[in-house]
Parts: structure tokens; C-alpha cells; sequence
């Protein structure tokens, strides 16, 4: 695959987090409660921790989809609430991959991957040509015309995936990306994410409830009652009593 992100690697964290803190429904509801943590360009973390202990808001914040209530939260030094172009930072830096897999039903999987290309400047040969390669990295160059319901969930999640690297992003955010798979399908996902991380040098963020796919990050962020409570790396983990 000619995967080439167009990022520069710089030195220094990719997202920094201090204090940060978001309040649902006029502050009744503290979804985060002072999370302060970085993530340094290239790394694989994984976020961890019970149902509705944060971890989609963290990362829906980190996509500049949600605003924090008060903390501060910057990309690359940069504050990401006070962006001026919200949509232009999704665009352009970040991936996204959902649990729900989010593909547009009425397209096929070529287009479905070919849909974050329109925010760039590439004619449409261009588009045709990166969609195939990104699904042909993803074992699925034999599902081109197909739509998204004639696919199985793993082939739905790894078209999601090749849509998620359409845009060349630098960081990749995934919440619960195997959550609708069943074990096998689970791997296989995992295994591809991994291998993209790597060859890319992609800064990947991926929320989980489950150990053993958190395991698979170089550090894990345990989450709790909006809060961090420890991290680790994956070794060490695996020992835990918590764990
Ligand atoms: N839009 C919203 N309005 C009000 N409360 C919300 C909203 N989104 C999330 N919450 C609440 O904020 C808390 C954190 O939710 P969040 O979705 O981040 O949890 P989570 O860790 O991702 O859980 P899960 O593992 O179930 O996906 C929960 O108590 C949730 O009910
Ligand atoms: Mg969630």
C-alpha cells in the first residue's frame, strides 16, 4: 500500500491535556473531572475504564466534535477549542473509527472511502486510485461496488477503517472499534490497526473496554468516574489485580 502520511513527526506531545474537565446538562452531569495527560507523536495508547466513565467524551474532544467546560486541551501546542476552523482539524489531522461503523448506507465502499477525500484538492482519478489502494490494504479490493449492508461486520468495520486513513490523517481516534465484533473478527481488526499504526507512524488513540485489545497500545490510561486513576504498559498490566 503507498499509505504516506503527509505529517511532519515533530518532537514534542500531539495532545496535551491539562485539567481538563466537561460538564453535561448545566454541570449535573461531570463526565470529566480534571484528566490531565500527553501523548507524544507516534504513540499507540489505549484508553480503559468501566461504561460512562469518559472515554467517548475524552476522545470527542480530542476530534474538536465537543467543547470542554474548562481545562486545557491543545494539538500540537495548539488549543483545540479555540480553533477557527473546527471542521478544517478533522479534515485534515484526525481519522476517525467508530464502534457503529458510521459507513453511508446508499453509497458503495469505494465511495464511502472516497467521502473525506472531497475536503482536499485531488481530481477524482486521484480519489479512485487512493480508495483502492486503502481497500486493497484492508483485504477488501474484491468489495469495491458492494454497499455497506451487503458486508459482513468485520469487512463493514475494516472498509470504516480504510475510510478513517482517506484523509491522511496524522492521529487516529477509534472508540470501541471491535465493540460489534465477535472475537475472530475482533483480532483481525486489531491486527490491521496495529500494522497501520506501525508502518505509518500514525499517533493512535483507541478506547476500549476490553483488556485484551487495550493491551495491544505500547501505554494503557485507566479511566474511572471521569477521572485518570493509573497508567501502565500493557506488561505490566497484565499482573494487576485490577486488571
Ligand atoms: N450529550 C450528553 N449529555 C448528557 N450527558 C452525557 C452526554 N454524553 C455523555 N454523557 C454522560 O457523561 C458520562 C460519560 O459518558 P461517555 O459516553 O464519555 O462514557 P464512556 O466511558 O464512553 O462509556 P461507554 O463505555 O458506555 O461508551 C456518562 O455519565 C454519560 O451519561
Ligand atoms: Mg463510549
Amino acid at each position: 500500500m503507498t499509505y504516506d502520511s503527509p505529517h511532519a513527526h515533530v518532537p514534542g506531545p500531539v495532545f496535551e491535556a491539562d485539567q481538563l474537565v466537561k460538564e453535561y446538562d448545566d454541570g449535573r452531569v461531570p463526565a470529566l473531572r480534571g484528566v490531565t495527560f500527553r501523548i507524544e507523536d507516534g504513540e499507540f495508547v489505549s484508553i480503559i475504564g468501566p461504561s460512562g466513565c469518559g472515554k467517548s467524551t475524552l476522545l470527542n474532544m480530542l476530534g474538536a466534535l465537543d467543547r470542554p467546560t474548562s481545562g486545557s486541551l491543545k494539538f500540537k501546542g495548539t488549543s483545540i477549542p479555540d480553533l477557527a476552523d473546527p471542521a478544517k482539524y478533522r479534515g485534515q489531522e484526525v481519522g476517525f473509527i467508530f464502534q457503529a461503523f458510521h459507513l453511508l448506507p446508499t453509497f458503495t465502499v469505494e465511495e464511502n472511502v472516497q467521502i473525506p477525500m472531497f475536503e482536499l484538492p485531488w481530481s477524482r482519478a486521484q480519489r479512485k486510485k487512493r480508495a483502492g489502494e486503502l481497500l486493497d490494504a484492508v483485504g477488501l479490493s474484491h468489495r469495491l461496488g458492494h454497499l455497506p449492508t451487503k458486508l459482513s461486520g468485520g469487512e463493514r468495520q475494516r472498509a470504516a477503517i480504510a475510510r478513517s486513513l482517506a484523509n491522511e490523517p496524522g492521529v487516529l481516534l477509534a472508540d470501541e472499534p471491535t465493540g460489534n465484533l465477535d472475537s475472530q473478527n475482533a483480532v483481525q481488526i486489531m491486527d490491521l490497526l496495529c500494522r497501520l499504526q506501525t508502518e505509518h507512524r500514525i499517533t493512535l488513540l483507541l478506547v476500549s473496554h476490553d483488556l485484551h485489545v487495550a493491551s495491544h497500545a505500547n501505554r494503557i490510561i485507566r479511566m474511572k468516574d471521569g477521572q485518570i486513576v493509573s497508567e501502565s504498559r500493557p506488561g505490566d498490566v497484565a499482573h494487576s489485580p485490577q486488571a
